[in-house]
């Protein structure tokens, strides 16, 4: 045990273990190392960032998606699923509402849908930049050409979203079918990062056959890669996919991660998740009090929510967006934390 908490002042001391070294402190984690992780991380993460908390305003823009993730609630062969597109009107007016509520990031987020044409999309992002100029906007949109990343980039998009889901090769093939590449995720994630974004990458925890030495792999990746931001949650099953069976991941191997990657990069934006919200009432408030410093209230017009399921049980499908706002307002208020209206961009600090 003593072991564990050497590593653990190694890492923030180093901002960087072995491979072996996160797998360890995966296998042998208890609460005594995870009360020791949590307390260094948000000391950390108030270095940094103090008591404030940033926030995007999610709009889900469309429901339709080529691919076909075993995970996914709204795979293309997932024929229950219900299927909407949001025009660019009303992409604007949840923007225009959002800007009211003091968002001032917007996040596009949708499955792969060929309607949103880098054309459509980049007409949409001048429109959107040219009337809140001061708004930062972040895409994640899934997987698309260089072409295409740097024509949405040209037109204003700032950052962009892309999960890598898992960095263990073998792990990937057996979440995606044979037609989605690990390699090419890669790569999209490194073009991406050299076209000038900033980017976020990001993995499910306790995805069906996922090891621990897959989650030391994710550890790894985000320490050499150095993304802006990083999204993890809990894997949830959903009823129409192949994987509707499987348990949950666990919201305390979450909220352990979360605390381990704040000590990998101090300036690391890390949202405590909707999906942490789901499997526990408190989740978010305790994806906080692990590291995280980034939430991500649901902007999307209220009657397209529910048909933005991911997974089982997703909460925030029935509230308006200020109601959204307002309640993780109150829930951050109520541990000491501040929602702050600010563009949210990583802090730069040498580490
Ligand atoms: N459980 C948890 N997260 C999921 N995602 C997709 N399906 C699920 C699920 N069943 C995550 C993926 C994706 C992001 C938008 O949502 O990591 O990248
Ligand atoms: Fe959406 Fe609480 S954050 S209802």
């Amino acid at each position: 045990m003593s072991d564990l908490f050497s590593l653990i002042d190694k890492l923030e001391r180093t901002h960087s273990l072995s491979l072996s070294e996160y797998e360890a402190l995966l296998t042998q984690r208890g609460e005594g190392p995870a009360s020791e992780l949590r307390e260094r991380a948000v000391r950390v993460r108030k270095a940094v960032y103090g008591n404030t908390v940033f926030t995007r305003g999610l709009i889900e823009i469309s429901s339709w998606c080529k691919n076909d993730c075993l995970y996914c609630g709204i795979r293309h062969g997932n024929q229950k699923a219900q299927r909407y597109r949001l025009s660019p009107e009303d992409i604007l007016a949840c923007c225009r509402e959002g800007w009211t509520l003091g968002f001032r990031t917007f996040v596009l987020q949708g499955g792969e849908d060929p309607w949103f044409t880098d054309e459509r999309l980049c007409h949409l992002l001048r429109q959107i930049k040219a009337e809140f100029p001061a708004c930062a906007l972040t895409l994640s949109l899934g997987e698309r050409s260089r072409e295409s990343y740097q024509a949405l980039y040209d037109a204003g998009a700032d950052r962009y979203l892309l999960r890598h889901e898992t960095a263990d090769q073998a792990h990937y093939e057996a979440l995606h079918p044979t037609a989605m590449s690990w390699a090419h995720r890669m790569e999209c994630l490194r073009t991406l990062k050299e076209i000038g974004y900033q980017v976020g990458c990001g993995f499910m925890v306790g995805s069906p056959g996922q090891t621990e030495r897959a989650l030391a792999k994710d550890l790894k990746f985000v320490e050499t890669f150095r993304p802006a931001m990083c999204g993890i949650g809990p894997f949830i099953p959903h009823q129409d996919t192949p994987f509707g069976d499987q348990p949950s991941g666990s919201v305390e191997l979450t909220c352990y991660l979360l605390s381990i990657l704040r000590l990998i990069q101090p300036n690391l934006l890390l949202p405590a998740t909707t999906a942490l919200g789901t499997l526990d009432p408190v989740g978010r408030e305790k994806g906080i009090q692990a590291g995280a410093n980034v939430v991500m209230p649901n902007l999307s017009p209220v009657d397209v929510r529910k048909k933005y399921m991911l997974y089982d049980n997703k909460i925030c499908t029935g509230e308006e967006s200020a109601q959204c706002r307002s309640c993780l307002a109150t829930r951050m208020a109520g541990i000491g934390y501040e929602l702050v209206s600010d563009r949210g961009d990583p802090r730069p600090i040498e580490n």
